[in-house]
């Protein structure tokens, strides 16, 4: 070999040395499950490609800063059970696999819920609406199929999704009109049934709501009051640079672990795009026709909505913190801003900057500043 190329391969293999190690240590450097430990759990939202660790950048970022994972969608019932007994467990197999490789906590999300349950699951073999018989009994197998599988493995449950609605009604879905609003109450009975030693959890959006709030206090006290193991309550928190405000979260927190319970911020999310419609939930069925005006940071964010948006995230962390006693665990709606539902929830194709981890694997600046308020 002559000297001018084992140079160039000499240079070659350090510089390939230097990015290699320097990929390694970088997401471990800032750590959010160690500046949170003794705190609360710090989770992600899982989609099938970090399942599957085909993101190898994302693996290393998931296994260097958090220590709790939900799957964003494997374990829905229109995906375990897209038809009458026919159960398809690969994909969520594969998650409960992951998270015992790394020992992370696991949550599994969810049960019971009017979206992404198989349509299925609400009509009889004559064509027609179920009756309330059928349907408690095809919650009672759906459930108890599902928890026994992972029993033991699975450290909880969000059992119900969304059953209140933001005025504190209750919502008028499949499960509700044709059971009655006891079938809250079955559900989290066949799930403890199933694994007597599963925490249990009720969770929904825009908990920071009136309405919503005193829905879910007097559902869970009822719960409660019948002798319902139910440990937890989660607050979905897809927010807004504007919505909600800090003291309506906050007081939903302080009531909510005032009935005995757990709180979890289960899907944290902070949108920095406008809001087409008048609700600010996070209900999956709405959506909207795409519009430019309606993607106004397609190319980058202004410095502007960056300090914002680093403002928001630093006041929740901050509220978090405060009140970490209260607190079980902070799971993020996803891992970068690339994969967030935000991108196309309730708009599809537009540019959202929801998360902690940009779309090159970063932590946004402000994460140091989360961590250095946590160890405060
Ligand atoms: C979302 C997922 O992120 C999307 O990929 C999917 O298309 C729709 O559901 N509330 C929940 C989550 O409880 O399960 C939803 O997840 C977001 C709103």
């Amino acid at each position: 070999m002559n000297k001018p190329r084992s140079v160039l391969l000499l240079v070659i293999t350090l510089l390939f040395i230097a990015n290699h190690s320097w990929a390694q240590k970088r997401p471990g450097e800032l750590s959010l499950k160690s500046a949170f430990s003794g705190k609360f759990e710090i989770g992600a939202a899982l989609n099938l490609r970090q399942i599957y660790e085909r993101d190898e950048q994302a693996a290393a970022l998931i296994n260097a800063q958090f220590n709790s994972i939900t799957a964003e969608n494997c374990m829905k019932a229109m995906y375990l059970q897209p038809k009458e007994g026919e159960f398809n467990f690969k994909d969520a197999d594969r998650f409960v696999e992951l998270g015992e490789k790394y020992g992370m906590q696991l949550i599994g999300h969810t049960l019971i819920w009017h979206s992404q349950a198989p349509d299925w699951f609400f009509i009889g073999k004559d064509g027609k609406e179920v009756t309330r018989e059928i349907l408690i009994e095809r919650m009672r197998k759906h459930i108890q199929t599902v928890v026994s599988r992972y029993k033991g493995r699975i450290k909880g449950w969000d059992v119900v999704n969304e059953a209140i609605l933001d005025n504190g009604d209750w919502r008028q879905s499949k499960f509700y009109q044709i059971i009655g609003e006891g079938f809250i109450e079955l559900a989290f009975q066949f799930a403890h049934e199933a694994d007597p030693d599963a925490e249990l959890y009720y969770n929904d959006f825009s908990m920071s709501q009136k309405g919503k709030r005193e829905g879910v206090v007097s559902m869970v006290r009822k719960l409660k009051d019948n002798g319902v193991r139910m440990n937890g309550i989660g607050m979905q928190g897809h927010l807004s640079l504007e919505y909600p405000s800090l003291a309506d979260f906050e007081a939903s927190i302080l009531e909510f672990s005032s009935l005995g319970v757990k709180v979890m911020i289960t899907e944290l999310d902070i949108s920095v795009l406008p809001m087409p419609g008048p609700s600010q939930g996070a209900e999956v069925s709405t959506n909207y026709q795409y519009d430019q005006v309606l993607n106004p940071y397609a190319e980058g964010l202004s410095a502007a909505v960056e300090s914002k948006l680093a403002n928001r995230y630093k006041d929740f962390f901050a509220l978090f913190l405060k009140h970490h006693d209260k607190i079980d665990r902070v799971t993020l709606w996803g891992v970068t801003d690339a994969d967030s539902w935000k991108n196309n929830w309730p708009v599809r194709g537009r540019t959202d900057y929801p998360l902690l981890f940009d779309r090159n694997y970063q932590a946004k600046p402000f994460v140091r500043e989360i961590i250095e308020m946590a160890k405060e």
